[in-house]
């Protein structure tokens, strides 16, 4: 239309990229705050530093809108498997659609890389499986009493599965 001014295209509100362990601070900073303690899901700085060399290991770090790492996955993708091995988000920062941007990520990047079965395991009552489910995992198994509470119980692990 003559006389509109045209306007940028809007910034897109989280950006998804490669990390290092470089960013191993930040990405422990986000992982202390958004995992509940009760649950022991949360992995120990050793536990990330010694998989992030291993082989097909990529660590993934998201900004929000403003350009603030708001949260952060770890994945792993060997021949046609790629498990999400973990996934959190700032508490302040969740509820605006970074855990999905981060999951779409993980899919993009395992079938990028020809990974076609994709996997993760998750407390049984953690909110991210209903955010699992809607970008397209399914249920496919369950590990009793995986995770030990502080508190002395016991909970189950499900197993989600992706065929992409
Ligand atoms: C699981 C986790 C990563 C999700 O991150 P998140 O950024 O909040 O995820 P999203 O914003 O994409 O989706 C979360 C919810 O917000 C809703 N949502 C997404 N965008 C939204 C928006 N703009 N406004 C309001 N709600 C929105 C989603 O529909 C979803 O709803 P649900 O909770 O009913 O399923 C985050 O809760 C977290 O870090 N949890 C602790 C760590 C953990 O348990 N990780 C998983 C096991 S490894």
């Amino acid at each position: 239309m003559i006389g509109e001014t045209p306007r940028p295209l809007a910034p897109s509100p989280v950006t998804v990229l490669q990390a290092s362990a470089e960013d191993l601070d930040a990405v422990m900073d986000i992982m202390a705050a958004a995992f509940p303690p009760t649950y022991g899901e949360a992995w120990t700085r050793s536990q990330c530093a010694g998989i992030l060399p291993m082989p097909g290991v990529a660590l993934r770090l998201a900004t929000d809108a403003r350009g603030e790492l708001a949260g952060f996955s770890l994945m792993r993708v060997v021949a046609d498997e790629a498990e999400l091995l973990l996934i959190a988000v700032k508490p302040e920062t969740q509820q605006q659609g970074i855990g999905r941007a981060l999951i779409d990520d993980f899919i993009a990047t395992a079938t990028a890389k020809r990974a076609h079965h994709l996997h993760l395991e998750v407390r049984e009552g953690n909110r991210a499986i209903a955010l699992y489910k809607r970008a397209g995992f399914a249920l496919a198994g369950r590990r009793r009493d995986y995770y030990r509470c502080q508190d002395g119980r016991a909970v189950d692990a499900l197993t989600l599965v992706l065929v992409a």
